[in-house]
């Protein structure tokens, strides 16, 4: 039995899209491809991956499609229920998270939603115990230049200094208004090679795509969802299962 992969997306840049890829990519690898995740929220500035869970199972009692969608999903999947959802400051996730594995728990994958700033010294120590870190940002100047001096932090002051388990950290583009990498963002590349650092092969496009959590009424379909698969339909041109391939890939699950 080996240790379950603790993966982080985290930047300290608002808005960058960490929540919505935290509960697509857990959702995913628990409802696609049939691995244990458990996700924990450690914003407790806002808390977001516990409002998508309280979102979604109100959706799908109100609304007569998504509680037929949920009905028939759960007839079929191998597991009866959703992935646990777990909420904390960030200064207690790492002892909410071993009193979990202590328990007799053993996810594939522990994803963190890590938000704030690297002053925090709550933050450097969680950081610290991840293996893995993805950090979304748009190419935007002022987000990109955020995310970058980021991520810079956590390899020259962290990563090359053995003050964490992180074997890798790789910025994702996010939020894009092309399907595949624009000169913009290869020069975006050729600078972050200067700095060390890489991003992912995959972008993921900017699509209201990303913001459907389902309605309380009309038969919209859901995409980002705790409770469920995205939406068949909604994957295509998502890259999402693109993204999950490549984060496989690196993380080895
Ligand atoms: N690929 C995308 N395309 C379009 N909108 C997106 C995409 N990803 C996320 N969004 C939207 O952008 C906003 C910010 O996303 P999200 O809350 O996931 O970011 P965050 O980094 O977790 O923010 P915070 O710093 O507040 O925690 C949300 O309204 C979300 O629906
Ligand atoms: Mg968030």
């Amino acid at each position: 039995m080996r240790d379950p992969t603790f993966v982080a997306f985290a930047t300290m840049k608002g808005g960058a899209g960490k929540s919505t890829l935290t509960t697509l990519v857990a959702s995913y690898l628990y409802y696609n491809e049939g691995l244990d995740v458990v996700a924990i929220d450690c914003d407790d500035s806002q808390f977001s991956l516990e409002k998508y869970r309280k979102h979604d199972l109100q959706v799908s009692k109100v609304n007569p499609f998504h509680h037929r969608r949920l009905v028939k999903f759960y007839k079929t999947f191998r597991k009866d229920k959703a992935y646990k959802i777990m909420c904390t400051p960030v200064a207690n996730a790492v002892s909410l998270i071993k009193e979990y594995l202590e328990n007799g728990e053993n996810p594939d994958v522990v994803f963190f939603d890590i938000t704030g700033t690297i002053n925090n010294p709550d933050i450097p120590n969680l950081l610290a115990v991840m293996d893995y870190i993805f950090v979304p940002t748009s190419v935007e100047t002022g987000e990109a230049a955020s995310s970058i001096a980021f991520a810079n932090h956590v390899k020259n002051k962290m990563m090359t200094t053995g003050k964490t388990n992180v074997k890798e950290l790789s910025l994702i583009w996010t939020k894009a208004y092309t399907r595949q990498k624009n000169r913009v963002m290869e020069a975006m590349d050729d600078y972050l090679a200067k700095l060390g650092l890489h991003s992912l092969e995959t972008i993921i496009p900017n699509s209201s795509k990303y913001t459907k959590d389902g309605l309380p009424a009309g038969n919209e379909r859901i995409f980002r969802s705790t409770l469920l698969p995205p939406d068949n339909t909604l994957l295509k041109g998502s890259n999402l299962p693109e993204l999950v391939k490549e984060i496989r890939e690196i993380i080895k699950v």
